[in-house]
């Protein structure tokens, strides 16, 4: 699929959560996604290599970058705005940063290439309920 495609894609999964910036870190967490499962679908029909290894860690490394940057910054928003939700949502950010460093150490110990599926699959279903859902409620309510 083009590039440009996957951006589309990206963005029409996406819920509008209310303010350009968080919408705009949404579809860029989703493309770089969608761009690990057209590298892992290349890779299922071959044996991989280093350098397929070192394109994942390298997505994997800017993936957990971008998240916790975007975290960090709705976390501001929220305490900024004195938003009744903050704890619970900056917990679920946790959840997911957690569960992204534990598959980072079998990546990044090139255990195997189903981590890499892994991180694609729950990545994308995590991004999608927690913008979905989570970041939904602070729609319209952080000013
Ligand atoms: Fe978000
Ligand atoms: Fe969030």
């Amino acid at each position: 699929m083009e590039r440009d495609d996957l951006a589309k894609e990206a963005e029409s999964l996406l819920c509008d959560v209310g303010y350009e910036q968080f919408n705009r870190d949404h579809k860029e967490l989703v493309y770089h996604m969608l761009i690990l499962k057209e590298l892992l679908e290349n890779i299922s029909k071959r044996e991989e290599t280093k350098e397929d290894w070192a394109k994942i860690k390298e997505i994997m490394n800017l993936q957990i970058e971008k998240s916790k940057t975007h975290f960090a910054t709705e976390e501001e928003m929220m305490k900024k705005a004195g938003y009744a939700e903050l704890q619970s949502h900056i917990r679920e950010h946790e959840m997911i940063v957690t569960d992204l460093l534990d598959i980072k150490k079998c990546i990044d110990n090139e255990e195997d290439i189903k981590y890499a599926k892994d991180l694609q699959s729950l990545f994308l279903s995590w991004i999608f309920q927690h913008s979905s859902n989570v970041d939904m409620d602070y729609r319209g309510k952080l000013g």
